[in-house]
């Protein structure tokens, strides 16, 4: 298939481009070359490579930077999904749109199913979820990928943040009260790769299997590393950050196994893997 990668020098976007180019022919953008919320240069990007699929994992990603960005966030998240989506239209091509467990407030007390109430708290979250709306309003063929916390070789991420931490401070705060599935970049690009070979269009909840706060996420990664600092758990409130975030995200890959997809491995297996290679 002719895939285009857009956002393809971002975390995930470097995996994808690994991951999807070993069996197809594809084309990437990164923001240097097609900035997304330019709509005449999305339009003719798109049509110049004329995809089956475009793979769109371009985003404003910084989640308490959107909240005092917000028109900035609204740009990227909103306007240039909608860029993407109207020009997928014009070029008759499917499209797999990168959502996120922020679409959810977090009150459900269970894990989130793809047909549950979306209810986003921040700006982040707002926008992404306005993302989802342009896609399933403008294309009949899409894929809307939701996933969590994501780790990879190829971006800052709470692995690599903790990493840095320890190094120069004996403590570190993390807040023990916010519980999702993290996922690693090369293992969400490989589920990509085989839901695109199938044209079983509709939303997607993909992340790695198991789920923990992000305090015990870091007493893994100290675990692994072999590092001892000491970990204090805060709330979230005590921790303080600019934008709410829901306290219990972890995402049912329901429709992922309804369409007989094998289920992810734990985050764990996969944390270990990637920080094998840090
Ligand atoms: N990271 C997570 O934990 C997480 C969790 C759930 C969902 N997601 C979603 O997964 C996707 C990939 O995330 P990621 O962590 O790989 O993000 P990332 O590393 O921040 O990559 C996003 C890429 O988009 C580019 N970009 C920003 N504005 C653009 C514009 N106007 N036009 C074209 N490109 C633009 C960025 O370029 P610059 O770096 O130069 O700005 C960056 O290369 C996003 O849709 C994100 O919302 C991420």
């Amino acid at each position: 298939m002719k895939v285009l990668i857009i956002g393809s020098e971002g975390m995930l976007g470097h995996d994808l481009v690994d991951v999807l180019g070993k069996e197809n022919q594809i084309s990437t953008t990164t923001i240097d070359t097609l900035d997304i919320t330019d709509l005449e240069k999305t339009i003719k990007t798109v049509k110049g490579f004329n995809p089956d699929v475009v793979v769109h994992a371009a985003a404003f990603t910084d989640v308490d930077g959107s909240e005092d960005n917000a028109d900035l966030a609204y740009q990227v998240n909103v306007i240039g999904t909608r860029n993407v989506a109207v020009a997928c239209q014009r070029s008759y091509s499917a499209l797999v749109y990168i959502g996120t467990d922020y679409v959810f407030d977090g009150t459900n007390g269970r894990s989130y199913y793809e047909y549950d109430q979306t209810n986003p708290l921040g700006v982040y979250g707002k926008t992404k979820y306005l993302g989802e709306v342009a896609v399933r309003d403008l294309l009949d063929h899409f894929y809307i990928v939701r996933t969590s916390w994501l780790h990879g070789y190829h971006g800052p991420n709470f692995v690599t943040t903790m990493l840095r931490l320890a190094q120069t401070m004996d403590e570190i705060n993390v807040v023990a009260d916010q519980i999702g599935s993290p996922t690693y970049t090369v293992d969400l690009a490989q589920c990509i790769a085989r839901l695109i070979k199938k044209p079983a269009y509709g939303i997607y909840h993909v992340t790695n299997s198991d789920h923990c706060s992000w305090y015990e996420y870091a007493q893994l990664i100290f675990e692994i590393a072999g590092v001892e600092v000491k970990l204090n758990p805060l709330t979230t409130e005590e921790f303080g950050s600019p934008a709410p975030r829901p306290h219990y995200s972890v995402l049912e890959n329901y429709h992922w196994k309804m369409e007989g997809f094998p289920k992810n491995r734990s985050y764990k297996e996969a944390v270990k893997e990637y920080m094998g290679l840090l």
